[in-house]
C-alpha cells in the first residue's frame, strides 16, 4: 500500500482500496487489438485534508477518451427522462433572461441540451469524444470538440459571452485537472451565474459496496463534504445537494460565488448525515475493501459452483463496471462465454482485460441461459421489466452488491 497527494488540495491520500491492475474501463477492444492493450494500477483512498475521495495513479487521458468513445448518455430511457427534467427545471430557474447561456461540460450525446436546444435557448455542449459529439451535432445541438480547461473557458467566453450556468453530469469527477476546470468555471460564470453537477455519491457507494464504481475515469468519488473544501478553495460556496437517484445513487451539487446565494438546508443535512456516517474516516473505507474482497469470494465461488453444475451463466450489461467486476474477480469466457449491451458500439467487441465478448442484447433470449448476471444493477429496473421472459422461463438474476445474491 502507498500513498499519493491529492489532487485538490495536496494533502496525503492514503490507499485503502487496492483493485489489482487493471485496462481502462471503458476500453471495450476490437478482438484484434487486444495484444496492444495496456493495463494500470486500480487503488482509492480518502485525503487525510479536504476528505476528497480519489485514485492514487492517473490514467493517460488518451488512453481513456478516444474518438469513439463508446458511452452514449441517451441509451436508457430512464436517463432521458431525467436529463429533460433537468433541462426544463434550468429553462424555468436559471435560464430565464432574454438572452441566457448555458454551457455543458461533457455534453456526450445531448440528452440534456436537446431540450435546451429545441426551447431556442443559447448553448454550447464542449465534448471531446468525436462519435457522441456528432450524434448531439446531428440534433441541432452546438458543440465544441475539446476538453473543458481554462483555456477553453477564456476563448468561450471571448465569443459567446459569460454563461449563466455551468453544467455536467457524470463527467465532473473523471477530470485529473480539477482545479483548472475550477478556474475555468471562475472565468466563464456571471458573477451570479451556477455550476451544477451531478456524480455519482461516496455514501452511496459505501453503502451499497459498490466497488464497480471505481475504474479509471472515476478519478474522484465525491461527498458533500469534499466538495465544500473543493469549492471553498477554488473561491466558491457549495449552495445545494441534492440527491439523485440515477447509477445507484448520484448528488447534484450547486456552487456559486461566495454569498452570492442563500445555501439550501439540505447542505448542512448532508454534512451533519456524512458525519455521522462516518464517511471521511479511512476506517469506513477499510470495512468496505474488506467487503468488496467478501464479494469476490462469493461471486467467483458462486459462478464456480454453477459451472460444475453444469449450467448455463451469461451477463447483462456492458457498463465500464462489467471491466472493474471481472478483472478484480478473474471471471473469463470459461465463466461468462458473453455479456450483452444495447450499446451499438460496444458490439462486438470485448470486455477489456477480461476480453468477454458483447453481444447485442437478442442474443440473450436466443440463448436460454439458466443465470444472468446484471452487470448494469444500476438501470435494474428498466432492464427486469424488459426482459420478463427470462424470469418466467425460470432464469434467475445474480446481483453482486451490496453482496452476492441471486434474485
Ligand atoms: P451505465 O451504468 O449507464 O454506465 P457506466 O457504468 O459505463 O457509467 O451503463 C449501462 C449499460 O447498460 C450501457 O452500456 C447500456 C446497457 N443497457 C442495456 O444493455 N439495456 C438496457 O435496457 C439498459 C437500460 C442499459
Ligand atoms: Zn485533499
Amino acid at each position: 500500500m502507498s500513498n499519493g497527494s491529492c489532487r485538490i488540495c495536496g494533502g496525503t491520500v492514503k490507499e485503502t482500496v487496492n483493485l489489482g491492475r487493471q485496462p481502462s474501463g471503458n476500453g471495450f477492444p476490437l478482438p484484434r487489438d487486444i495484444e496492444h492493450e495496456k493495463s494500470f494500477p486500480l487503488s482509492a483512498g480518502t485525503c487525510d485534508s479536504c476528505t476528497m475521495f480519489q485514485l492514487l495513479d492517473d490514467v493517460p487521458q488518451e488512453a481513456k477518451y478516444r474518438d469513439e468513445y463508446p458511452y452514449h448518455a441517451s441509451g436508457s430511457a430512464v436517463h432521458r427522462a431525467h436529463f429533460e427534467r433537468n433541462a426544463r427545471r434550468f429553462l424555468e430557474t436559471e435560464l430565464t433572461g432574454p438572452d441566457s447561456f448555458i454551457v455543458e461540460i461533457g455534453s456526450n450525446d445531448g440528452v440534456m441540451l436537446a431540450t435546451i436546444a429545441q426551447a431556442g435557448v443559447r448553448h454550447l455542449g464542449v465534448e471531446p469524444c468525436r462519435e457522441v459529439a456528432d450524434v448531439a451535432r446531428g440534433r441541432g445541438i452546438r458543440v465544441l470538440g475539446e476538453f473543458f480547461d481554462e483555456n477553453t473557458a477564456a476563448a468561450i467566453r471571448a465569443e459567446h459571452g459569460p454563461a449563466d450556468m455551468v453544467f455536467g453530469a457524470n463527467c465532473i469527477a473523471h477530470i485529473v485537472f480539477l482545479r483548472r476546470l475550477l478556474k475555468g468555471i471562475d472565468t466563464l460564470l456571471t458573477p451570479d451565474g451556477v455550476f451544477v453537477f451531478e456524480e455519482p455519491y461516496l455514501g452511496s457507494v459505501i453503502a451499497q459496496n459498490a466497488f464497480d464504481m471505481i475504474y479509471d475515469e472515476h478519478v474522484f468519488i465525491f461527498s458533500v463534504r469534499s466538495i465544500k473544501a473543493m469549492a471553498e478553495l477554488a473561491g466558491f460556496e457549495l449552495v445545494n445537494a441534492e440527491p439523485v437517484s440515477l447509477h445507484g445513487g448520484t448528488m447534484r451539487y450547486t456552487i456559486a460565488r461566495p454569498s452570492r446565494r442563500t445555501p439550501a438546508p439540505a447542505v448542512a443535512e448532508f454534512l451533519a448525515r456524512e458525519r455521522e456516517q462516518r464517511l471521511a474516516e479511512h476506517g469506513t473505507i477499510e470495512r468496505f475493501a474488506g467487503a468488496v474482497r467478501k464479494i469476490r469470494e462469493d461471486l467467483t465461488g458462486l459462478l464456480g459452483d454453477l459451472h460444475a453444475q453444469g449450467k448455463r451463466v451469461v451477463g447483462y450489461g456492458a457498463p465500464a463496471k462489467v471491466t472493474t467486476v471481472t478483472n478484480y474477480c478473474g471471471i473469463g469466457t470459461e465463466l461468462i462465454p458473453f455479456v450483452v449491451d444495447s450499446t451499438p458500439s460496444k458490439q462486438g467487441r470485448l470486455v477489456a482485460g477480461s476480453h468477454i465478448p458483447v453481444l447485442e442484447p437478442g442474443a440473450f433470449a436466443a440463448d436460454h441461459p439458466d443465470y444472468a448476471v446484471l452487470f448494469a444493477w444500476n438501470h435494474a429496473e428498466e432492464i427486469m421489466a424488459k426482459e420478463q421472459a427470462f424470469r418466467e422461463r425460470g432464469g434467475r438474476w445474480i446481483l453482486y452488491v451490496p453482496d452476492v445474491h441471486i434474485l
